[in-house]
């Protein structure tokens, strides 16, 4: 297992220096995180998908993940979003949304290194990922909601 960790991180890190990876390349990496380095795939999210749990979703969403994901998880006003390397992916894509529910708490909680997804575990407890999960699963349509005031030079202001 850990030469295969081994493996992956040079995979990620050898992808992270090309600019432009062939799409060969690209499902191999997507392939390999979907089913080796991602876990939690088998966990079911404890929650039900209920206005209040989303809206909490949204909340934290909006106070922190928006920084690289906009608003709406769609990188809505984010000016770097595809300048990072891998770029950041809209939530609502295909590919992310492909991961079940389980996965997509392990992301949260644990990041993706050495990409610039950043670890949540000490964030946000166990119940809040599970509605950042579910906030994940009921974006709204791109842009309703504006671009984060952040990179508008204005002060931020939480969802209420
Ligand atoms: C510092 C910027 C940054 C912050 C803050 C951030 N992300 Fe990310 N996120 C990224 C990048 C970059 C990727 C692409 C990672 C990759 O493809 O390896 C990503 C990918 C993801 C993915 C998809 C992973 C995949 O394999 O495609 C999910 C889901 C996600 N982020 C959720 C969140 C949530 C929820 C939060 C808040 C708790 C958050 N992110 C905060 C930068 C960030």
């Amino acid at each position: 297992m850990g030469a295969a960790l081994l493996f992956l991180s040079g995979l990620f890190l050898s992808g992270c220096q090309v600019s432009a990876p062939g799409s060969f390349e690209t499902r191999l990496i997507e392939g390999a995180k979907r089913r080796i380095t991602v876990g939690g795939r088998n966990d079911v999210n404890p929650l039900a998908a209920t206005e209040e749990n989303i809206h909490a979703g949204r909340r934290n969403f909006t106070s922190y993940c928006m920084v690289c994901h906009g608003l709406d998880g769609e990188n809505t006003g984010v000016p770097f979003a595809d300048k990072m390397s891998p770029p950041v992916p809209p939530l609502n894509s295909p590919a992310v949304q492909a991961y079940s529910d389980g996965q997509l708490h392990w992301i949260i909680q644990n990041g993706i290194s050495p990409s610039g997804m950043p670890a949540a575990k000490d964030i946000f407890h166990d119940e809040e990922i599970w509605q950042l999960v579910l906030y994940i699963r009921h974006l709204p349509p791109k842009r309703s909601l504006g671009e984060p005031q952040v990179y508008r030079g204005e002060p931020v202001q939480g969802v209420r």
